[in-house]
């Protein structure tokens, strides 16, 4: 990825857009909506339990998640703009009460062990450099009969290594093939272990990234995007980066959900 539009994030060897999306106050992941409530049905979410969400950015998903599902969730991100961001949407959304944002970093948890009764991650291991501790963590923090479940880009079909170079520049994540994550949990004393993966289509991307915020709070999200654009040439050069990303990349391009209970 070119210098000139490296930011902030990059101190923390993250992708300049992130810092974007913490000022739009939007971030998201591959599957959108399907997989946080397939992420949910596996945690068996519900009123009476804590949620930690490992990556949380914008916080929308977490606050989907409280408001749906009725339980507490705590948010964590390595980026401190990432967790003023999804602090100010609980306050927006009213639901400061289930919610709750802190900067922590995935490998390095600030918390006591068996604090939570479920844990997920969207999005956001494979910006982790060592995931295997970032796991060790996950599965130390939650209760014992806990879940632990991850959503990650994935790759459904071998790339080139000129389409793989051109995808990870783009997105600023390394994708992998779902063997990687799974063996991740195979090897992590998880049980009753989930796997399954999906191929990155237009019409499900579109589906599942629609509906989940209030047509009000897209536009709103949509004016900071544009003003950002306007006023910033780095924002700019960055979306044209993105943008010169062929679509016909889909068909190398998946997400995936895995995920495993704590024994
Ligand atoms: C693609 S965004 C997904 C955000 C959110 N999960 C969602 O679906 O909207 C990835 C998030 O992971 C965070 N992140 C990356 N590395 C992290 C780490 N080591 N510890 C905690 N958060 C991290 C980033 O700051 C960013 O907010």
């Amino acid at each position: 990825m070119p210098e000139r539009i490296k930011a902030r994030a990059a101190d923390y060897g993250l992708p300049m857009y992130f810092d974007m999306q913490a000022k739009i106050g939007h971030t998201k992941h591959l599957g959108g909506i399907y997989v946080t409530q397939k992420l949910a049905e596996l945690c068996q979410l519900g009123p009476g339990i804590t949620l930690l969400n490992v990556g949380s950015g914008s916080g929308i998903y977490a606050a989907y998640v409280a408001e749906r599902y009725g339980c507490r969730v705590i948010g964590v991100d390595i980026l401190p703009a990432m967790v003023e961001s999804a602090q100010r949407w609980a306050e927006a959304k009213g639901l400061t009460e289930l919610l709750e944002f802190r900067i922590a970093d995935a490998q390095d948890l600030p918390f006591e062990e068996n604090q939570f009764d479920a844990l997920i991650c969207e999005s956001v291991n494979a910006f982790v450099p060592d995931k295997e501790k970032a796991l060790r963590e996950y599965i130390r923090v939650v209760k014992p009969g806990g879940y632990i479940g991850f959503a990650e880009a994935i790759w459904v079909k071998a790339p080139s290594e000129t389409v793989a170079e051109t995808i990870e520049e783009a997105t600023g994540q390394q994708f992998y093939s779902p063997e990687i994550w799974e063996t991740l949990f195979q090897n992590s004393g998880l049980v009753d272990l989930h796997s399954e993966n999906h191929q990155l289509t237009m019409r499900g991307e579109a589906r599942n990234q629609s509906g989940l915020i209030s047509f009000r709070d897209y536009l709103r999200i949509l004016g900071r995007f544009f003003w950002l654009f306007f006023s910033d040439r780095e924002t700019r050069s960055l979306m044209k980066y993105i943008g010169s990303n062929p679509r016909q990349y889909f068909e190398y391009m998946g997400f995936g959900i895995f995920g495993g209970r704590k024994p």
